[in-house]
């Protein structure tokens, strides 16, 4: 299966920044068919819309950074599943550790998430990953699994979705994990899904995210078990999140 790379532009981006978007979109050209990768960029709410306009007739998929459960109400300063969906986005991400941390999302509010996502018809990216303490005390399999187990809710079964491994002290840092690291937790993400959800928690891609950058996406993509990354910074200079995606080829 074909790998799929998102880029998360995070908190960044004026209308100007839709043009890094459309050399993207330029630069892969119709030439994804034959390698069968798969690109989506996930704007701020704001770009949504704009950007999947213009991106529309071009392979790459748009997305939201997270959504709120519910589909509308009291709430303010949030955006509905539903809400991307209208503005064009056919991906989301959610559970993503600046998330987890920065508003105390936890396993179950994220499973919510998820439901709301395929409610209204989105592909979630569903993100987990431990902290330097947790790894460094021995425990990221563990925090991993758990997360899994806690962020996935039954009704995943058979719809399209993907998990990203972020470990925590990976994202915009530059440090990133060994490939033998890398490909112990991928394992563990694996069987937890698989355990949770059967046979379309063999299926699903397991991205990696963490300070990919063109020079060490290829070697990280090879890793087993490795169906694509999230990136963040790599992505908002259309040349770096090329590379990287060369290196999904
Ligand atoms: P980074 O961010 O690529 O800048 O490390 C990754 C992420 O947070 O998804």
């Amino acid at each position: 299966m074909g790998k799929l790379i998102v880029g998360n532009w995070k908190m960044n981006g004026l209308g100007p920044a839709l043009a890094e978007a459309q050399a993207v979109a330029a630069g892969l050209g119709g030439s994804l068919g034959g390698s069968g990768v798969r690109v989506g960029l996930c704007p701020p709410a704001t770009l949504v819309e704009r950007m999947a306009r213009c991106l529309s007739g071009s392979s790459v998929l748009v997305g939201g950074q997270d959504c709120r459960a519910e589909a509308s109400g009291a709430f303010t300063g949030d955006v509905s599943a539903e809400m991307l969906s209208e503005a064009g986005a056919v991906l989301v991400i959610l559970g993503h550790s600046e998330r987890r941390s920065g508003y105390g999302e936890t396993d179950a509010r994220v499973a919510a998430k998820v439901e709301a996502a395929l409610r209204a018809g989105l592909e979630p990216i569903i993100c987990v990953g431990e902290t330097l303490a947790e790894r460094e005390a021995g425990r990221a399999v563990a925090v991993v699994s758990t997360q899994v187990r806690g962020s996935l809710p039954q009704v995943l079964g058979g719809r399209p979705f993907s998990v990203a491994y972020e470990p925590v002290w990976a994202i915009g840092t530059g440090l990133t994990p060994t490939t033998a690291q890398i490909e112990e937790i991928h394992a563990a993400v694996r069987a937890e899904m698989s355990a949770v959800l059967g046979a379309s928690g063999t299926r699903a891609p397991i991205l990696y995210g963490g300070s990919v950058k063109p020079d060490n996406a290829a070697e990280i993509l090879s890793v087993s078990e490795v169906g694509g990354a999230l990136v963040g910074g790599a992505s908002l200079k259309s040349a770096d999140f090329l590379g990287i995606i060369a290196g999904a080829g």
